[in-house]
């Protein structure tokens, strides 16, 4: 059959004999089905991802990486004012011209929770899972505008039923259908760390992994997305990740500032601590911005200071950004060749003697894109510097890990709550847990008129 000698040229070509000899034990009927799989796949390609774990060190030479285009907090004189942003990104949302993506794919692993990361409960009283509290803050803040904001979320092979059956289960906590659209990233197969052979998770399926956070443009028209929002008179996305519940979604000074800047890709970041702090930093090279990850900065760059003395690569990133529906749809093609970042994984595999492996050190080279690899091809990207404790607190890892645990992120979540109230003139003691549901209030000012008869907490309290 021609179909067969295909697949098999091409196994053998493209050095996976192995898998080639198990394809021709295999019954028909199996044959056809792992067969289907690998013609989907680019054997060509994974074959030169895989080649590229031998580059030893970054090919870039950052002699000339310069800090990015930034507003920076307390800069005395921005290139933009904070009243114009503010007044710009209000008029995008009040327009109706703003979208949101949020990321939900992926696959969790540092976290160990056997559901989609979104399902997490992190409220720190009321247990309100991440995708809770993300819908109601989406829908108050098209409530403060008066306006459709669509949301588009994005699963992965292995969150997407879950994650919709979630959802139908909360009525999508009260998102109205035509603003909700939820499509699945793509993967790539997994290989063996030592041959680059693909990895089986049964006789007749190859292991296949999420395609990373940069396989949302392809997945984006796929589903076509893009088309729907242009067609809609959508301008610009806020994008933001579902586990990091500070997220402010659609907050109108950053998306204002991406907006008079003409940038087409404005990304929040984080001023660094200390050299050695794990965050990738955004910098500029041959004027172009780009994402530098942590662990490609040489160290004397990543200790280098300012005349003031600061970090001179401060910026870290924080995955947030907006972005020109008009860029993304330029960069569909782009986004099919933005570069594969390598992984070493532990994946459970079905191995030649038919038995199921669940390896307890990494074994795979999982594949993934990143979306900040496109930020070089951004006219006008742009920074901005956002504060810590009013924005970022991601969960990451389990229990008992150093940093962003689910503890660290419920109190995080909790200092905030309790700066509104504080701002609002209420007392609160630091160890006493508070949290505010985002349709109550998305800031202290919208706080206020609820709290007005209040003066001190004093217990673990939920205002709702
Ligand atoms: P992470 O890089 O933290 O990956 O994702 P992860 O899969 O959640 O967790 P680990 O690394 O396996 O422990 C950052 C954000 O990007 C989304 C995740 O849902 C999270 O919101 N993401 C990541 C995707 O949507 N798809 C991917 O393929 C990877």
């Amino acid at each position: 059959m021609t179909l067969d000698s295909n697949i098999l040229d091409q196994l053998h070509a493209y050095g996976q004999s192995n898998l080639a000899e198990h394809w021709q034990q295999l019954a028909p009927a199996q044959q056809a089905t792992l067969g289907e799989q690998i013609s989907q796949i680019d054997l060509a390609e994974i074959q030169r991802a895989f080649a590229s774990k031998t580059a030893t060190g970054s090919a870039e030479n950052f002699d000339q990486l310069e800090p990015p285009p930034a507003i920076r907090l307390n800069d005395a004189k921005p290139m933009i004012s904070a009243a114009d942003a503010y007044q710009a990104g209000e008029e995008l949302l009040t327009a109706g011209k703003t979208a949101s993506i949020l990321v939900a794919g992926g696959q969790g692993t540092r976290l160990g929770f056997d559901h989609p990361k979104g399902m997490f409960p992190i409220g720190p009283v009321s247990e309100m899972t991440l995708f809770q509290i993300h819908f109601e803050k989406l829908i108050a803040r098209s409530k403060r505008y008066g306006v459709r904001i669509p949301l588009y979320l994005m699963t992965s092979p292995a969150t997407h039923d879950e994650t919709i059956a979630y959802l139908e289960s909360q009525n999508y906590f009260g998102l109205p259908a035509e603003d909700r659209h939820v499509f699945c990233q793509g993967t790539m197969p997994a290989v063996d760390h030592q041959t680059g052979q693909l990895l089986l998770s049964s006789a007749d399926s190859l292991a296949l992994s999420p395609d990373g956070h940069g396989g949302t443009v392809a997945a984006l028209a796929n589903c076509g997305a893009l088309g729907t929002m242009q067609q809609q008179g959508i301008e610009s996305i806020y994008y933001f990740q579902v586990d990091n519940p500070l997220a402010d979604v659609c907050e109108p000074l950053f998306l204002g500032y991406h907006k008079l800047s003409q940038s087409q890709k404005s990304t929040q970041v984080i001023a660094k601590q200390f050299p050695e702090e794990k965050l990738g930093i955004l910098a500029a090279l041959d004027g172009k911005v780009r994402m530098v990850e942590y662990s490609e900065l040489p160290t004397e760059l990543a200790e280098a200071t300012n005349e003031q003395g600061s970090l001179r690569y401060w910026a870290g990133n924080i995955a947030v950004h907006a972005f020109e529906v008009e860029f993304l749809q330029a960069m569909v093609e782009t986004a099919d060749s933005l570069p594969w970042h390598l992984a070493h994984k532990k994946v459970p595999y079905f191995d030649a003697t038919g038995n199921m492996v669940s390896p307890d050190q990494p074994n795979a080279i999982k594949f993934e894109r990143f979306i900040f690899d496109l930020l070089p091809s951004a006219k006008n990207a742009l920074v901005v510097e956002v504060d810590t404790a009013t924005t970022f607190a991601p969960v990451k890892n389990a229990t008992g890990a150093a940093t962003d645990t689910p503890e660290s992120v419920r109190a995080a979540i909790s200092a905030l709550h309790r700066a509104w109230l504080k701002q609002c003139d209420v007392n609160v003691s630091e160890d006493v847990p508070v949290e505010i549901s985002p349709l109550l209030a998305l800031d202290a000012e919208q706080l206020k008129p609820h709290v007005a008869k209040i003066d001190e907490i004093t217990e673990p309290t939920l205002f709702s």
